[in-house]
């Protein structure tokens, strides 16, 4: 996730939304290998049609923030990029479950929980059309985790598997195990995420 940044200065916006545009770039990836990675293992045909639509809307986060970072001066590829997310792709790439756990149910959530305040800091720093990109990849987000919450449960049901414990297994093994609070549990529940699934793993003391 994007560190704290002050977003009163231009430098500390473009790297924001460098690093944004970053993520929304490795989520057109992701979406696109959850289909082609996994196109052998038998799912429904609604599996692969969810995550292509989910990776247009991806194309569209990131045309948004491409374009907001040349309007106020920058461009993608100006700074320095991790490689994580596309590291969690790799580690996933044998196990339908743990792919689903990790990066709709870990990462994706995870944006969740960080974006409303990002939004509001954009928005006190006096950028409103940058505040306002953000309030629409929320709200989209929301329904990439529910994408993600409806096809572990239905896998994890059509395999006799329980959904929560199965998500506390991946996550610990594909994940060094702890989730940071505090949560969204508002937009998780939204989205048919349970606290069930991820409160067990909270990492204690860490709440700031
Ligand atoms: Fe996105
Ligand atoms: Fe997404």
């Amino acid at each position: 996730m994007p560190k704290r940044r002050n977003l009163g200065s231009s430098a500390g916006r473009l790297a924001l939304l460098h690093a944004l545009a970053h993520i929304e770039l490795n989520a057109i990836d992701l979406a696109w290998d959850i289909t082609a990675r996994f196109a052998g293992a038998d799912l429904p045909r609604e599996f692969y049609d969810d995550w292509v639509g989910v990776a247009a809307e991806e194309a569209e986060h990131f045309a948004l923030l491409a374009d907001r970072l040349e309007m106020l001066g920058g461009c993608y590829g100006a700074l320095p990029a991790h490689d994580g997310l596309w590291e969690a792709a790799a580690a996933t790439a044998n196990d339908v479950l743990a792919r689903l756990a990790v990066v709709p149910l870990v990462l994706e959530a995870r944006g969740l929980d960080v974006t409303p305040e990002m939004r509001l800091r954009l928005e006190r720093a006096g950028d409103a059309e940058s505040a306002a990109i953000l309030e629409r990849i929320y709200r989209d987000e929301i329904g990439h985790v529910a994408v993600g919450v409806r096809w572990f449960e239905l896998l994890c049901r059509a395999r006799g598997l329980d959904p929560a414990a199965t998500y506390r297994d991946r996550v610990q093994r594909y994940f060094a195990g702890a989730l940071k609070p505090p949560f969204n549990r508002e937009a998780r529940d939204r989205a048919g995420f349970s606290a069930a699934y991820y409160e067990p793993l909270a990492c204690v003391g860490s709440a700031h």
